[in-house]
């Protein structure tokens, strides 16, 4: 039996010269042999190949970038440090909000190599006070709606096989932090091979599996699209549709300043028409390290970084500020319909290549080799790739102090380390106070639960103004 399944598996493999990934196969167990198949079966190797052959192509945005422009955008009203202008904004977002109309998303598939912690990272203690984890901020701030707004509110937490088992655990066995189970949808992201740099073959992480890594965030289309979720046979799209959801907010694990279903935000989105609207920072330095949104032609576009000529990065205004200047700090709206259209075109996401080091094992001897330097090619695709393709899409301007402090680094890195971050969550809370007139002294940890207030405007009216915090405080 194991025989003819070898047999099959190696026709096809072998038009795309994939055999090695046998190499090991009559040493494996049944149901070693078993899983190795199934990850060869889901492999689409003409797709593989057509990637490896156009690696060194272009990205179509890269093409793009020396007729790049500014976006359109609107400014939140804690860059405008006033709130004239905002109340339409706002007031139509509670709207949205109040009807049930919106639904948020949590993308946590993401390895975390960098942080160094060996769980998901939607798992690591941030709160600076509370030690509350990122999964229980997100969570807490949804809950928060949903009591405000008095709808409950889906809410779509999309893994990878590299974090879901260990999410749905933690997720479970802390009761959703007080969401509704039914009201959670967890989706779990497809991966994509690694395979050498030098002929394109695919890397075998050990003599019975190969190298997989998440497809990239990007792998939402396809998670929401087709993965079946718990209720019923449908995909958590059509889950939202049948529950009269029009708009998704979407952000990132890593980051627990972000206003998760900010009414001002969709506020922005729905008064302007816009299919997707982004949340972007004004870059201080032409080559920050953050995605770029621009607009060529009637169309807006991410240029990564690393994509981005620094010559073009240095172009100026005749005002001296930077010309391509909205920074990316993936946060986005995007309609349902946006998504529903785009999961039905199977370009409407790219694939982007990057060189990274990727153990895998030897052929000869089966040793695990780890490389030094970069040795395989990865393929992702990222969800603001679907930008070019909605209508009248915007930017929102944000301020890093109250939107942006992602985790990314490990402990005693100087930016966007455990460290800064939870600093920066105190620092965000302290200001909320001062707002509602009350001072904390100096070096004092201050820390908000999103139950207790989840914006400035939430705390309004919950403390009595020149009160004093003298010691680190928790407000629950
Ligand atoms: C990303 C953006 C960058 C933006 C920055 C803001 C990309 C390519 N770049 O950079 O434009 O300025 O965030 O913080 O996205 N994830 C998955 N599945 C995957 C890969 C990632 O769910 O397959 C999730 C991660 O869990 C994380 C997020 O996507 O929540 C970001 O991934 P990461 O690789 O850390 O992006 P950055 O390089 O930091």
């Amino acid at each position: 039996m194991f025989d003819t399944m070898k047999t099959q598996l190696l026709e096809k493999l072998a038009p795309f010269r994939q055999e090695h990934l046998l190499t090991f196969w009559d040493s494996l167990t049944a149901a070693e042999q078993q899983h190795l198949a199934a990850q060869i079966e889901q492999i689409d190797f003409a797709q593989l190949a057509q990637l490896y052959a156009d690696r060194d192509k272009p990205a179509e945005s890269l093409t793009l970038a020396d007729r790049a422009a500014e976006p359109p955008f609107e400014q939140f009203s804690t860059v405008r440090r006033s709130t004239s202008g905002a109340g339409n904004a706002y007031a139509a977002g509670e709207e949205l909000l109040r009807q049930g109309k919106a639904a948020a998303v949590l993308v946590a598939g993401g390895q975390g190599t960098r942080l160094g912690f060996d769980h998901p990272k939607g798992m690591y203690p941030i709160g600076p006070v509370s030690g509350k984890t990122l999964f229980q901020i997100h969570f807490e701030k949804v809950l928060a709606a949903v009591r405000r707004y008095g709808h409950r509110i889906p809410y779509c937490v999309m893994t990878s096989p590299a974090t879901h088992a260990e999410t749905v655990e933690f997720l479970t066995g802390n009761k959703f932090f007080g969401l509704k189970e039914d009201d959670v949808l967890i989706l779990c992201q497809g991966t994509m091979p690694a395979v050498s740099m030098d002929s394109g073959k695919v890397l075998l992480a050990d003599k019975g599996g190969l190298a997989l890594s998440p497809d990239g965030h990007g792998g939402m289309l396809k998670a929401l699209s087709f993965s079946r979720t718990a209720c019923g046979r449908q995909t958590a799209l059509e889950t939202l549709k049948s529950r009269g959801i029009e708009y998704l907010f979407y952000n990132q694990v890593d980051n627990p300043l972000v206003r998760i279903l900010s009414p001002e935000m969709l506020g922005y989105h729905v008064l302007s028409g816009s299919e997707l609207t982004s949340q972007v920072i004004r870059k201080t330095n032409p080559l920050d390290k953050v995605g770029n949104v621009v607009k060529v032609g009637d169309k807006l576009y991410v240029i990564e970084y690393s994509d981005l000529p620094n010559d073009v990065a240095e172009r100026r205004k005749s005002d001296g500020s930077l010309q391509i200047w909205a920074g990316s700090i993936a946060v986005h709206i995007f309609n349902v319909e946006l998504l529903e259209r785009c999961s039905k075109i199977a370009s409407s996401l790219p694939f982007h290549t990057a060189r990274k080091k990727v153990s895998y094992t030897d052929l000869q001897t089966g040793e695990t080799v780890k490389p030094s330097e970069p040795n395989a090619v990865k393929f992702e695709r990222f969800i603001f790739d679907l930008l070019p393709s909605a209508k009248n899409a915007i930017v929102v301007e944000v301020d890093p102090p109250n939107h942006y402090a992602p985790l990314k680094n490990a402990p005693g890195s100087p930016e966007f380390s455990p460290e800064t971050v939870s600093a920066d969550i105190s620092a965000m809370h302290t200001s909320w106070l001062e707002q509602s007139g009350v001072k904390a002294a100096d070096g004092v940890n201050v820390e908000i639960s999103p139950l207790f207030a989840d914006s400035p405007e939430a705390l309004a009216g919950k403390i009595a103004a020149g009160a004093a915090v003298e010691k680190d405080t928790y407000f629950e």
